[in-house]
């Protein structure tokens, strides 16, 4: 049986993962913080085994993760808290640099050693990254950070035959997206944002943007003159 190890199981797109890797018989390790809402996918699988454990936390994602391997790994967990008005505030960037950056690569520095040739490790990074939003500071710097350290990563781990995806998604309806705003254009749901990743995944591609017209615009958006990149996005993100 293949083995899948997901971090942010216990809500919107790592909970998506979990249950549709379970249907399909793959032994899922769910990965999170909230053992209540971890414990809803043992409900629908009890052959799902839970971790938890907070991933800022080097020593507490070495306890967890020590001596667990899988055939892939998906670090989805992830979080994003917006500045305002262009106040910059340390504390908030450090906590979505910690949990956003710092998390994955806590849990890479435990789990990489552990990984045998043929394995892949999917980062979630976000769409968000390609282009400077307005209050995105934090969040899509946290996510152009992991961008660029998947894809120097990949390059480091051919010689192992671990291959490293890096997701990137556009708007996907979760509790972290049903806090924000504002217009949030061409979003998806958890499902069809997981049978994107599992495809992607399946197929061995080293990046998986969706969806794929949104990813393109942002992709196309990224080459153009930063002062038209900002009149894009500020049309975009406009408050709805
Ligand atoms: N939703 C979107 O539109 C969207 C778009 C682009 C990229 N993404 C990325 O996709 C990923 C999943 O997002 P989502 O929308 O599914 O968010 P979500 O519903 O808010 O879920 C976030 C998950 O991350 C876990 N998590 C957060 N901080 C953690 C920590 N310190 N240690 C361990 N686990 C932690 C949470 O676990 P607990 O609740 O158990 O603490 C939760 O399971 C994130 O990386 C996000 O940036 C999302």
């Amino acid at each position: 049986m293949k083995r899948v190890l997901i971090t942010g199981a216990s809500s919107g797109i790592g909970h998506q993962l979990a249950l549709d890797y379970a249907a399909d018989g793959w032994q899922v390790t769910a990965c999170g913080r909230d053992a209540q809402r971890l414990a809803t996918l043992t409900a629908r699988h009890p052959g799902i085994d839970l971790c938890l454990f907070d991933m800022t936390d080097l020593a507490d994602t070495q306890a967890a993760l020590e001596g667990r391997t899988a055939e892939l790994v998906i670090l989805c967990a992830g979080s994003c808290e917006y500045l305002d008005n262009g106040v910059v505030e340390a504390a908030k960037v450090q906590r979505v640099m910690q949990t956003n950056f710092i998390g994955p690569v806590n849990c890479l520095e435990v789990l990489l050693p552990q990984m045998a040739a043929g394995s892949r490790v999917a980062l979630v990074g976000s769409t968000a990254g390609l282009v400077p939003l307005p209050r995105a500071e934090a969040y899509g710097a946290s996510k152009a950070a992991l961008a660029y350290f998947a894809r120097s990563l990949a390059q480091d781990l051919q010689w192992r035959q671990i291959g490293i995806s890096l997701v990137l998604p556009g708007f996907v309806d979760t509790p972290l997206t049903r806090r924000n705003d504002f217009a949030m254009p061409m979003m998806i749901t958890v499902s069809r944002a997981s049978k994107y990743i599992r495809r992607g995944l399946a197929r061995g591609r080293a990046e998986i943007a969706f969806p794929r017209l949104f990813a393109f615009i942002l992709q196309v958006t990224s080459r153009l003159p930063q002062r038209l990149q900002r009149r894009l996005t500020q049309r975009m993100t406009r408050s709805s």
